[in-house]
């Protein structure tokens, strides 16, 4: 379903790419890597199995169909950037701006620029629309602030709060389930894995429910993924071989992967694994309580749009980055150039060409031209861009991050650098109201 092709991490040599025997002789590793992972208490695929989060994801959305005309998501990093990926993924890119429509609009807010709130209001009815408040911790800033802001808008409508609101939190714990439980407002457990491994909790599959999405697909990639990354055999294991991949190309002073699908519908998917792997690597200490400040710096890129903005420095700045390319064999839609000018000299390679073939065209001249100048780069492919490969993508990336974190020795599941930011930020804030 899903292939990964590593020839050009080893066709650039071995100073700036790896030697097959780098990756190909590692089972034990893979099999102490699983149990580091378990022996941590991780156990973030198991969320894929869960029945009764489907059946319970599954009933909600057949309760609130026809209800509403606009979905509204409030909450940020893990309890966000899943759902803006599945929902550009696999949904019409004008999702929102069609007019014939057969689920409602879907808006995910994950800043606190006043801009966003006052501007949304200008394209949503209050009155027609459903809040989804997401936060695992149920405490931080941009998801509480906007519950409160969209709350008294809700109630000047003369609406009630019940009927426009709902929760994803860790019921139970946190001031979001107790402002839920003070208001009435239904409450769906978040689950216990944590944010950015967390899109096919109910975090990602309510939002993508309620839009129309096949999230049976969408756990069935991701199950059948799971399997793979659990398998001890390192020949097979995508997940593995990816990470082996960056961490040791890491070693070798490549800090910097660069993601960057040739499909538009992907780009998305680049922001969600930015998160993925900036949040989960990027640690001070590992587990000896060294200090190591390790990390890999995510870029997201998209194909091809950015070999006319980026290109030009992943080929002749610095050799310090893998690029992960991503290709979709077939994509949504067959389009062909028309025979207009059948003379032109500089036309004749368009003429009658499918533009399918010119952005596979431009994807292999890009990685060849920087395999020539000794860049490393991968490939992963699929066939197509459907809930059942997204899926797969998911676990492939979650996966990969996690046993990275075990080959550096860290933590890859927890944050205790943006933890601090959050807390300073409650206080800044009250300092500036005292002033
Ligand atoms: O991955 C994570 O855990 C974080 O990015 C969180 O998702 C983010 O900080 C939001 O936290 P919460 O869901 O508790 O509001």
């Amino acid at each position: 379903m899903i292939s990964l092709d590593l020839k050009n991490i080893f066709s650039v040599g071995t100073t700036h790419g790896l030697a097959k025997k780098d990756l190909a002789t590692s089972q034990k590793e893979l099999v102490h890597l699983i149990n580091a992972m378990h022996t941590r208490g991780q156990k973030f695929y198991s969320i894929v199995d869960d029945t009764a989060v489907l059946k319970q994801v599954q009933e909600f959305a057949t309760r609130m169909r026809g209800k509403y005309q606009h979905i509204v998501v409030i909450g940020i990093g893990g309890s966000a950037l899943g759902t803006i990926c599945i929902h550009q993924a696999l949904t019409h890119l004008y999702d929102n701006e069609r007019t014939t429509r057969l689920h409602p609009t879907l808006h995910v807010l994950d800043n606190v620029d006043p801009t966003l709130y006052g501007e949304i209001e200008d394209v949503i009815d209050i009155k027609k629309t459903l809040f989804i408040v997401v936060s695992k911790s149920g405490n931080t800033a941009e998801a509480l602030g906007p519950l409160l802001y969209f709350q008294q808008k809700v109630k000047q409508a003369k609406k009630n709060v019940q009927n426009h609101f709902i929760t994803i939190t860790h019921i139970g714990n946190g001031t979001l389930s107790e402002l839920a439980e003070k208001e009435g407002i239904e409450q769906i457990e978040h689950g216990p894995v944590g944010g950015r491994f967390a899109v096919l909790s109910t975090v990602g599959l309510i939002p993508a429910a309620l839009v129309g999405i096949d999230i049976k697909k969408l756990l069935a990639g991701a199950q059948d993924m799971r399997d793979i990354f659990l398998t001890p055999d390192a020949k097979t294991n995508l997940p593995y071989q990816i990470a082996k991949t960056q961490y040791a190309l890491n070693r070798k002073g490549k800090s910097i992967a660069v993601m960057m699908p040739y499909a538009q519908k992907l780009l998305s998917f680049a922001d969600w694994y930015r998160q993925l792997l900036a949040e989960s690597i990027g640690k001070e200490v590992n587990d000896a309580g060294e200090t190591v400040h390790t990390g890999i710096t995510p870029v997201r890129a998209l194909g091809t749009t950015d070999q006319h903005s980026q290109a030009q420095l992943y080929n002749e700045g610095p050799n310090d980055k893998l690029l992960m390319f991503m290709h979709v064999k077939k994509l949504h839609k067959t389009l062909r150039f028309p025979t207009l000018y059948t003379h032109h000299p500089k036309l004749g390679y368009l003429q009658g060409a499918s533009m399918n073939d010119l952005m596979d065209a431009e994807r292999e001249g890009t990685t060849a031209a920087l395999t020539k100048r000794k860049r490393p780069n991968l490939t992963i492919t699929i066939d197509t861009l459907d809930a059942y490969h997204l899926g797969a993508l998911f676990l492939l990336f979650e996966g990969a991050t996690a046993l990275l974190g075990e080959m550096y020795g860290i933590n890859a599941f927890n944050q205790p650098g943006v933890e601090l930011a959050k807390k300073l930020t409650v206080t800044n804030l009250a300092k500036k109201r005292n002033k």
